[in-house]
């Protein structure tokens, strides 16, 4: 059986090469198949005056390519409308018959598109046009795409616009190309050839990027190097910054506070001190005149290790100010990372960014962001939104997400994380008050999934996360359920996207069940934080212990953030409903309170019963996601189908290593027996605890 996947694997594996038709994931989401028959509309020309003007080239050559793929020829490309169809593209600058129709372009927004189908001079013509060249690109990625979904064009004007100006991924790239938390490959940025030679795929990245809106792109970990601003890797951002830039993508890097000595030579990075100051001036200088629109910063500091303003006494504000005013000069912006805690507070660890930056709220300049990560703790699988989230008045705020799934299953687990995002933006910040989270950002940043690996994400479904992340920062109320629908459509065609988007809407919520039900959170094992270590207790600091997240002992379980006083961050309404444990929902239970395994829930079953349901649930549902993905092969492309079941059977292995580890553990501290009908944990705890895996990718963190 084994010898006989392999055969099969090499088989894929060479077709995949050496045919063009075979599919590798390598072209994303942008795979532009001949649309059938029905579905192709008539372009037999591209109308664009300017086809090298900056954003319009990349537009022009996207669609020239993209439609000959879909439609089956070429359409015509010229000046003049000659045709009896066409697409028009442009602004009303650059193309006269677009200035003639005097679209309407608003609401005012610089990266907004509109579309409009009509007639000019008896003609059919489809116009994407927008007040600058960049709207113009992204309308031409929408209407790409919009053909590959395989529904109707609007048949009247159709306006979009991003509703954030900052749509980011974030990089974990470490110089020497490793990726912290990353789970494909090495890092696309390959620092050694940069700057003379500039890898083609990054003009790939790109184009992915462009076509879901994200603008904005952070190179290197926050785990900062101080030598990435030194000169001549100044020079090799540039190069990648000048790649970048047609398509509308500003660079940014991650500062490291102690910079000023690490490079600079001086004796301290104390944000008050002149010299301090001037060294950031002069460096911010140094890049703005080598990449004039470069982005900005982000900042982690005093985190994990990280140096910050605090290891001089002063606050996160002066740190954060100190270095905002060095970018302000040149028009450039600072990240500032909340996800700040320490070991030697006495409090809560989910409550500590809000207790250091609540306090700070106006204390920032203007071109200063506070970047929050969506739950108070770390990208757990399930977590309530950060209560920084509309409690920050005067200071704007960033969401950030983890596409790469450091606490879901990394590359093998099929787990889409749209769902998990939308449920943190759609969250009202105050309970049946108006505001959402979503309506209290700047932007959203995603920790990229990206890397070296054909696939880009280490799989295919992963790219799904990447997808999501760009769709819902460019319209946050979209809908997980919509963008998943639209990815699968566009990832593995129109025929098998119901099956595909009924997998991954419940992926994420199997991966909760199978890691940590009810509202537990952080049981993963250390350091590379792949598979479960809820037993965990003997790591150098309290709050990176398992133990200290759970809770859970002889009688009970779960942290009581009630008693820790980290429910009062959060606005009243929801003080009320998550102060008790009868009325806070069954899925964040344990997050607030500790209760007996006897205590009882609204189904009737005890805490135990329900968790050891749950755990298995978890496992079933992923059993059921291999049968439901086994019925789709030969509806999908042989070598992704291969991959993906592979994938789901590692997933099962993995998730019944979860469920059995963990109601072992669970076991040998209340005694108490499984629920009838539950099979039990196949081996011993002990063996559970003895699993090592120190090569488990992505953990480079060495903060
Ligand atoms: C997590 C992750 C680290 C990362 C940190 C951060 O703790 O495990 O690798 O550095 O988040 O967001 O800064």
């Amino acid at each position: 059986m084994v010898l006989f996947r392999r055969l099969l694997m090499l088989m894929l594996t060479v077709a995949a090469s050496s045919s063009l038709l075979a599919e590798d994931g390598y072209e994303l989401w942008m795979r532009y198949r001949l649309l059938p028959k029905s579905k192709r509309v008539a372009i037999s020309q591209i109308v664009c005056p300017n086809p090298t003007d900056r954003h319009l080239k990349e537009a022009h050559s996207e669609l020239k390519t993209g439609l000959e793929a879909m439609l089956g020829y070429s359409a015509k490309v010229g000046e003049k409308l000659t045709k009896q169809d066409g697409l028009v593209i442009g602004t009303a600058l650059s193309n006269k018959l677009i200035a003639g129709l005097n679209v309407d372009l608003q609401p005012f927004n610089d990266e907004a598109f509109v579309y409009l189908p009509t007639t000019i001079n008896g003609k059919r013509v489809h116009v994407i046009t927008g007040q600058d060249q960049i709207g113009v690109m992204y309308g031409a990625f929408w209407f790409l795409r919009q053909l590959q979904i395989g529904k109707p064009l609007p048949n009247k004007r159709y306006y979009s616009a991003p509703r954030y100006k900052l749509r980011m991924l974030n990089h974990w790239d470490n110089l020497n190309r490793s990726v912290e938390r990353g789970y494909a490959g090495q890092s696309i940025w390959d620092w050694h050839k940069l700057p003379d030679y500039v890898d083609p795929r990054i003009i790939d990245y790109a184009r992915a990027n462009a076509s879901i809106g994200i603008n904005g792109t952070v190179l290197t970990n926050v785990n900062a190097n101080a030598m990435v601003l030194r000169a001549d890797y100044i020079q090799k951002t540039k190069a990648v910054a000048d790649t970048l830039r047609p398509y509308g993508i500003k660079v940014y890097l991650t500062a490291r506070f102690s910079a000023p000595i690490e490079l600079g030579g001086l004796k301290t990075a104390d944000p008050l001190d002149p010299q301090v100051q001037q060294w950031w001036k002069d460096k911010v200088a140094e890049i703005y005149r080598e990449i004039h629109d470069f982005g900005g910063f982000v900042v982690k500091a005093n985190s994990e290790g990280q140096p910050g303003p605090q290891n001089y006494g002063r606050s996160h504000a002066e740190g954060a100010n100190m270095i905002a005013d060095a970018l302000a000069l040149e028009g450039g912006i600072l990240m500032w990372r909340a996800f700040v805690y320490d070991d030697k507070t006495p409090v809560d660890r989910a409550a500590q960014a809000y207790n250091e930056f609540k306090p700070l709220d106006g204390k920032f300049r203007s071109n200063v962001i506070v970047q929050v990560k969506n739950g108070p703790i770390d990208f757990q699988p399930r977590e309530p939104f950060s209560p920084l989230f509309g409690a920050l008045d005067k200071t704007p705020a960033l969401m950030e997400v983890q596409a790469t799934k450091e606490y879901l299953g990394f590359a093998t687990h099929l787990a889409y994380l749209g769902t998990m995002w939308q449920e943190a933006l759609a969250s009202a910040t105050r309970l049946r008050g108006k505001e959402k989270v979503l309506d209290t950002l700047t932007g959203i940043a995603g920790v990229s999934n990206i890397g070296s690996d054909r696939n880009w994400c280490g799989s295919h479904f992963d790219q799904a996360n990447w997808y999501a992340l760009g769709r819902l920062a460019w319209e946050p109320t979209l809908g997980a359920e919509k963008v998943a629908d639209e990815w699968a459509r566009l990832t593995f065609g129109t025929a098998v996207a119901k099956p595909v988007v009924s997998m991954m809407i419940r992926s994420r919520e199997a991966v909760v069940d199978y890691t940590g039900p009810l509202g537990l959170t952080h049981l993963m094992a250390t350091g590379h934080h792949y598979g479960p270590g809820p037993w965990v207790d003997n790591l150098g600091r309290a709050d990176w212990n398992p133990v200290y997240f759970h809770r859970g002992d002889r009688d009970g379980i779960g942290f009581d953030r009630v008693g820790a006083g980290t429910l009062k961050q959060y606005a009243p309404g929801w003080r009320e409903i998550w102060g008790k444990p009868e009325t806070t929902p069954e899925n964040l239970l344990l997050w607030f309170h500790h209760v007996p395994w006897s205590y009882r829930l609204p189904s009737g079953k005890t805490v135990w019963e329900e968790m050891v349901a749950r755990y298995t649930q978890g496992v079933s549902e992923v059993a059921t996601m291999r049968a439901e993905w086994a019925k789709l092969k030969g509806k999908t492309d042989a070598f992704r189908h291969f991959q993906i079941s592979e994938f789901l059977e590692i997933q099962e292995k993995e998730a019944k290593w979860w469920r059995d580890a963990s109601i072992a553990y669970w076991q040998s501290l209340n005694g108490l027996p499984l629920p009838k009908g539950f099979e039990p944990p196949e081996y011993t705890l002990d063996y559970y605890k003895s699993i090592s895996n120190p090569y488990a990718p992505g953990n480079t963190h060495t903060g």
